[in-house]
């Protein structure tokens, strides 16, 4: 089979709930655009409530679109051949509890057609992969959460799917963990899967990812590559750490420059612009200050993702 433009393909994908005895509507997803490559890590960011669950849900099939169209790996959503090849771990697993690791593993295989032979031979990969072999015979009630969030990612891989949607997998884990997980993200990506994840974990997703989608209630405000978002403005924006910096210099500098907090003998300031820059330099010069460190500011995904407004505020010491 030849391999299709797009693992994810949406158009205008829209979701619309009712809520409450009275059907008010409630937009939880409007009008997505994804195009996703086959062999991509897409990263989904997102407030709570910002429409990642409910778009997962929509291309896998668990809830029905309001609106708009959706392929997965170039077959229309809805299809038989479009279901199977994808592998999902939901936010909130409820899993069968009264099964043990391998008998839900096995159970899950049997639900995508697997035989005997291969599924045992897979749920041994797979434990292994998610560190849970010592614990295969013990029943999911007495799981941690960390344990079931392995297991689920476990499930989710079984029939070794070209799709992987995986809907907060960091969640629940310990920083090993994490470090576990993120190091299975890319051996799936290695092996030529498609990943598509949510986190509210920026660094996760920068470290990760090929592309990034932000939402912010259920609309799409950026998309594209992690580089390419953070590039416009890098170099654009200096700190320069400033010592025995007095009064008179103070107030030449206070105008040139959109932030100034003051550390002990230090001052820092935050500068726009090349040409402020050397305006400052000229200050610190004349006051007969002394410059400690000149560092441009890389913009970072968080500042992309937390709006105007809800930045913490540093208050000075
Ligand atoms: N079954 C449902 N019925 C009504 N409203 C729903 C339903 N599922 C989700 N919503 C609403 O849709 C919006 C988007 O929810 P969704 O779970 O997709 O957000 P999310 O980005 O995954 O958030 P989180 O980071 O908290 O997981 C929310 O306002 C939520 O209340
Ligand atoms: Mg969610």
């Amino acid at each position: 089979m030849s391999t299709p433009a797009w693992a994810v393909r949406t158009e205008a994908l829209t979701k619309v709930f009712r809520l409450g005895v009275r059907g008010r509507r409630m937009t939880a997803v409007h009008r997505v655009d994804l195009a996703i490559e086959p062999g991509e890590i897409v990263g989904f960011l997102g407030a709570n409530g910002a429409g990642k669950t409910t778009i997962f849900k929509m291309l896998t099939g668990l809830v029905a679109p309001t609106s708009g169209e959706v392929w997965i790996m170039g077959r229309a959503l809805g299809t038989r051949a479009s279901a199977s090849p994808i592998g999902f771990l939901p936010e909130s697993g409820c899993y069968h509890e009264f099964l043990s690791a391998e008998e839900f593993l096995r159970f899950t295989g049997t639900l995508c057609g697997m035989s005997g032979s291969r599924c045992a031979a897979r749920i041994d990969e797979l434990l292994e992969l998610v560190g849970l072999t010592e614990v295969r015979q013990i029943r999911l009630r007495a799981f941690s959460k960390g344990m079931l969030q392995r297991i689920g990612i476990a499930q989710a891989l079984i029939n070794d799917p070209p799709l992987v949607i995986l809907d907060e997998p960091m969640s629940g884990l310990d920083p090993i963990g994490r470090k576990q997980m993120r190091e299975l993200i890319l051996g799936l990506k290695a092996a030529g899967k498609t990943v598509l994840f949510s986190s509210h974990i920026v660094p996760d997703v920068e470290l990760l990812c090929d592309r990034v989608t932000m939402l912010v209630q259920g609309s799409v405000v950026a998309t594209g590559r992690v580089h390419d978002l953070l590039h416009p403005r890098a170099h654009e924006s200096f700190e320069l750490v400033i010592e025995g910096l007095h009064e008179d210099g103070l107030f030449h500098v206070q105008p040139l420059v959109s932030r100034l907090v003051h550390r002990g003998h230090h001052v820092m300031a935050t500068v726009q612009g090349d040409s402020q820059v050397e305006r400052v330099l000229d200050v610190i010069r004349s006051a007969k200050a002394r410059l400690v460190s000149l560092m441009p500011q890389q913009r970072s995904l968080e500042e992309l993702f937390v709006p105007v407004g809800h930045e913490s505020v540093e208050v000075p010491r």
